[in-house]
């Protein structure tokens, strides 16, 4: 996908930048906006550039570093928290040998943290893509993380 055609997807104005921004980076290999992309948002809407890259930091669904091919985003909100979220991040971290906000050697995972993620009554959950997880265990995050090592090449 072409930035152009993210923009006419989703329209030119400012309250549709982000979900244009978001499509665009979700079909790049490295799921994140490049200096050059922000520019580019900015001369096709006509947005001041530093108006582009303040929504791109701004929010945690952007990136504008390099990420691994699937986002983990763990919630770290209090109902996740206090449900043990913490041994799930610790889990996380050992299978896949990277620690949160890092992205994993092999480039497919990236550790993040996340806000609620709606699923509070099947706390811990995390989120990678548009997939949901909650109610997870040790043995469901292996079977996860296995399933997309298997659909890697997809
Ligand atoms: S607090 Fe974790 S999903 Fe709501």
């Amino acid at each position: 996908m072409q930035v152009k055609d993210a923009l006419d997807k989703y329209g030119r104005s400012p309250d549709k930048l982000i979900g244009a921004m978001l499509a665009y980076q979700n079909s790049t290999p490295c799921n994140y906006l490049t200096e050059d992309d922000i520019r580019e948002f900015a001369k096709e809407t006509g947005l001041p550039e530093s108006r582009v890259h303040s929504v791109a930091s701004f929010y945690s669904l952007l990136s504008t570093k390099p990420r691994g091919k699937y986002i983990v985003q763990v919630c770290y909100d209090v109902p996740c928290y206090v449900n043990d979220s913490l041994n799930l991040v610790k889990e996380l971290e050992r299978m896949l040998k990277a620690k949160m906000g890092e992205t994993t050697e092999d480039g497919l995972f990236t550790l993040e943290y996340s806000s609620c993620l709606g699923c509070c009554d099947k706390a811990p959950a995390m989120q990678i893509g548009e997939n949901l997880y909650g109610s997870l265990t040790k043995e469901k995050l292996s079977d996860i993380l296995t399933e997309y090592r298997r659909k890697r090449h997809e």
